[in-house]
């Protein structure tokens, strides 16, 4: 082959280009359109290259991200504009406040706002002459920062270049927050633990802590990602409007966070904040709040800074996550497994608008390791849609007469023995007819995703196993009109509605069956995985342990978990009365035929959808032999995407996986 010179400058010239072409659709674009295989050939051949032609070798090509020398120290570095800080309003009237006072220093109440999430990272500033990146730098003490920047350019989300064809000011000082997606913050501090090291406390100290690394090839193996959202100082150029700068940014190849929002009106600015407040859990990136800011440069100007805050722009702090309140008792709930799960009776406490009566107390070495007691003032977290739960005790406002909590060695509703094997974190009654785990085990049993029987709730359920008429939930199917007429306040049409309730759901599959059992460890995709495998109960029930965990994603303990349960005498006795009362033990004749269009694909479905619940949407999945799990890994081969998709469509993109919407997935099976 014609190997000379100026084929290799061709060569590395095209590479590079597309090489940053890629990153740039990745990192600004969303929207990958090569596989990571494809972009990792590019790159070796790229390193390839550059080691045969030594002299074609640049610092801006994009394989000098890595590589540089560890160093002894940061130098330090003045900025090119003082990095400021932001004021704060905590709450409506002080957003309010905000606006009333610019609009007194303006003479004017038409001011064009831009609100923008606040991302809880890491502020830098990445200076850019003739478009070429020469300097990146920590915020320091606003005046004068840290250089970091061999570190900063192990980001592929920082553009080493600024795009061809944008305008290349002689010098430009972008500004914006290097953050580590909450995904990659998990999956470290799971690696973190593995390896015995102390996991860090949040996504910001971790991204800190790797801009930190004398050793860029540290910083390098971490994913850190990057927005923009300013330009601290320009030569050459100049803006109108800060909504401007943002699309300069986003031409010039930076992402922007595209959750801005553009109106004048300080009502949509609350808005804006008050709807990032709920949806936050939804990112794969902590905000600790919103920026408003004005839009008009010159407004800007004229408004100026006092101190370190400019006047033109506020912070929105979201209010915290966390409350202190009093712990009055601790309780015990006894789970359908027979669990001891603790919990803390509180003083009612609002959080972010929620009033919290109970928090989770996990364990009993959680309490211990905590050292919490009753009558303690406590720390206690609500984060989205999660249990709330307690943190901590605070120990400076103990008075001595708080209580130590002794874990009770009996069950508290049924007295009987507890124990708590060697290993395990929880304490389990003994007793196989404690009423509490009957009770658990019914609620599961009539719940949604198990025989769904509509209208028979927890309350119903403990009036019947009160009454006696119901032992366990196969005696549901054998009740009648005059046993369900003894329910305090069942009339006639309460009465057959329950009826009808029972029989409708009795005909759910056999999967659902099997979950509804309520086997530990078995929740519906291992149910559906189940069945896939036996098709009939029997089948499940004389199968050895070997051959459950011989099911790929079975592992060992569930199948320990399975076999033990079929070998107890009242789990025979429950199935076949479960049985004679008519339920599904094996699959469906023609769903066998039916599954297929699906089979083997695994799918993950995120956000709100149209014309499927969630649950129905899984159960469609399932009947046509398809697998469904909750979250994005390797293995997933499609993500089902509806509205506000959040964290698990971003985990896909992370991974190429591809996205359909639920109007594809109905004609996968067509
Ligand atoms: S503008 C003078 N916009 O918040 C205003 N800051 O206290 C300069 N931050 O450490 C900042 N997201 O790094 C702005 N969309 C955003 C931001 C943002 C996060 C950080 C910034 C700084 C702090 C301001």
């Amino acid at each position: 082959m014609g190997r000379d010179i100026d084929w290799a400058t061709q060569r590395i010239s095209e590479l590079r280009q597309e090489i940053e072409h890629h990153n740039y659709r990745y990192n600004v674009l969303d929207d990958p359109v090569i596989a990571d295989e494809e972009y990792d050939r590019m790159f070796r051949e790229l390193v390839a290259l550059e080691q045969e032609y030594p002299e074609l070798s640049s610092s801006e090509s994009p394989t000098q991200r890595i590589g540089a020398q560890p160093q002894e120290e940061f130098q330090k570095v003045e900025h090119h504009a003082p990095m400021l800080s932001l004021g704060n309003a905590f709450n409506e009237a002080e957003l309010r406040a905000f606006y009333k006072r610019i609009s007194k220093l303006l003479g004017t109440d038409k001011i064009d706002l831009v609100t923008e999430l606040k991302i809880d990272g890491v502020a830098v500033a990445l200076t850019f002459q003739d478009g070429v990146l020469v300097r990146g730098a920590t915020r320091g003490n606003g005046l004068i920062g840290e250089d970091i920047t061999a570190n900063l350019k192990t980001i592929r989300a920082i553009p080493l270049r600024l795009r061809k064809g944008t305008p290349r000011p002689e010098t430009v000082e972008v500004r914006g927050e290097v953050y580590l997606p909450i995904t990659a913050f998990n999956r470290m501090n799971e690696e973190r633990a593995k390896a015995n090291q102390s996991p860090f406390a949040n996504p910001r100290n971790a991204a800190a802590g790797a801009l930190r690394q004398l050793d860029p090839g540290m910083t390098a193996s971490r994913p850190l990602a990057f927005f923009a959202y300013s330009v601290g100082y320009i030569k050459g150029t100049s803006f109108k409007t800060q909504i401007q700068v943002l699309k300069q940014l986003r031409e010039w190849g930076f992402p922007v966070n595209s959750h801005y929002r553009h109106g004048h009106s300080i009502d949509r600015a609350f808005k804006f904040c008050s709807e990032w407040e709920g949806k936050r859990e939804s990112l794969d990136f902590q905000i600790d709040g919103v920026v408003v800011k004005v839009n008009r440069l010159d407004y800007q100007d004229r408004l100026g800074v006092v101190s370190r805050d400019p006047r033109w722009a506020v912070s929105y702090k979201f209010p915290g996550q966390l409350a202190t309140t009093r712990l009055l008792e601790i309780k015990i709930n006894v789970g359908r497994s027979g669990a001891l799960n603790p919990y803390a009776v509180l003083e009612p406490v609002q959080i972010a608008g929620v009033t919290i009566k109970t928090a989770t107390l996990h364990n009993e070495d959680d309490i211990r390791r905590k050292d919490i007691r009753e009558g303690d003032v406590v720390v206690v977290k609500r984060a989205g849609d999660v249990i709330p739960q307690v943190v901590g005790a605070v120990r400076e406002k103990r008075t001595g007469r708080e209580r130590e909590f002794t874990y009770p060695d009996r069950c508290p509703v049924c007295q009987q023995r507890v124990v708590r094997k060697p290993g395990e974190a929880m304490a389990y009654c003994t007793n196989p007819k404690c009423p509490a785990q009957g009770l658990e085990a019914l609620k599961h049993f009539v719940s949604r995703g198990a025989m769904d029987i509509r209208g028979l709730g927890g309350q119903t359920l403990e009036k019947l196993l009160a009454l006696e008429l119901i032992e366990d939930p196969s005696d549901l199917y054998f009740l009648n009109r005059e046993e369900v007429a003894q329910l305090p306040n069942f009339k006639e049409k309460s009465v057959a509605n329950l009826l009808e309730g029972i029989e409708q759901g009795s005909s759910q599959p056999f999967r659902r069956v099997l979950f509804a059992l309520g086997i530990r460890h078995v929740g519906e995709s291992i149910a559906a995985l189940l069945v896939t495998h036996f098709s009939d109960v029997d089948s499940l029930m004389n199968a050895s342990e070997e051959e459950i965990s011989s099911i790929d994603g079975i592992g060992p303990e569930i199948a320990r978990s399975v076999h033990d349960y079929f070998e107890t005498k009242k789990s025979h006795r429950l199935i076949k009365k479960l049985k004679k009362a008519g339920l599904q033990f094996r699959v469906a004749r023609g769903s066998v035929k039916d599954e297929g269009s699906l089979k083997g694909k695994t799918f993950v479905v995120s956000g709100t959808l149209l014309t499927f619940s969630r649950a129905q949407a899984t159960e469609f999945i399932r009947s046509h032999g398809g697998k469904v799990t909750s979250s994005v890994s390797s293995k997933t081969d499609f993500l089902v995407v509806g509205d506000s998709p959040g964290s698990k469509r971003q985990q896909a993109r992370r991974l190429r996986i591809p996205q359909i919407s639920e109007e594809k997935l109905r004609k996968m099976v067509e």
